[in-house]
């Protein structure tokens, strides 16, 4: 389990003691022995593929991309981006005209669990808006907005420039709601003009220009693999 990128050996087992781990359908239990090549393995139901080594990249997307694996329609995918080997895929979703940091890799158990609601890893956007920002309309920012599906938990919201009906916006927040940051701008009176993500959780945009993409350090897969297990 620690080869497939669950962390450490302390980590996994208590995985296991927590019921999360299971043997080809059985409840795994601590001292099982398992052969990787012929036992199925889940955890939290989602299969370990320890056979595959774990690739992660980090991409600045450009405008114009769909975050998909392929599009019907025929438009640009930021997997024409990536020239890997390996079947890829980016973990969450950015919108076409978004641009900034997207995570891509082969490792599906981290994927479910950064997208994964409850996880709520920090994802800050650098924010360009045009309209005035009120000291009522950040304070909503700050507190939760009331979207269709319900209220946005609070944000975190730096106001970088904020004059002459034109504001710049540093906003980081946990969840994921399609068109999140579009659409908690537009109830204040803003209309995003340019969305970018600079971080995801410990990760950030330093260094890769956009269009471009390089493999996490040592150092960040490692801190995402722990983040995951918070
Ligand atoms: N919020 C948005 O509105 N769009 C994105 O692409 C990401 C967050």
């Amino acid at each position: 389990m620690a080869a497939a990128g669950l962390g450490s050996r302390r980590r996994c087992e208590a995985a296991i003691e927590s019921g999360r781990v299971r043997v080809n359908g059985r409840t795994a239990e601590l001292g099982d022995r398992v052969d990787v090549e012929r036992d199925r393995v889940t955890v939290d139901g989602i299969p370990l593929e320890p056979q595959q080594e774990k690739k992660y990249f980090l991409l600045n997307k450009p405008p114009g991309y769909i975050t998909t694996l392929k599009d019907t329609r025929g438009r640009p995918t930021v997997m024409e981006l990536i020239e890997e080997k390996e079947r890829l895929f980016p973990v969450g979703r950015l919108d076409r005209d978004t641009r900034g940091l997207l995570l891509v890799t082969n490792d599906g158990y981290l994927a479910h669990k950064l997208m994964h609601p409850s996880h709520g890893i920090e994802k800050t956007y650098m924010v360009e808006a045009s309209g005035a920002l009120t000291p009522g309309g950040l304070a909503a920012l700050r507190k939760g907005i009331m979207l269709e599906e319900g209220k946005t938990a609070p944000a975190k919201v730096k106001v970088i420039f904020n004059r002459g009906g034109r504001c710049v916006l540093e906003v980081a927040i946990r969840e994921g709601k399609k068109r999140q940051v579009r659409r908690m701008c537009a109830v204040v009176g803003l209309e995003i003009q340019d969305l970018v993500r600079t971080r995801l959780g410990p990760l950030d945009l330093k260094g890769v220009e956009e269009g471009s993409y390089r493999a996490l350090t040592p150092n960040e897969t490692k801190d995402l693999l722990e983040l995951e297990e918070e």
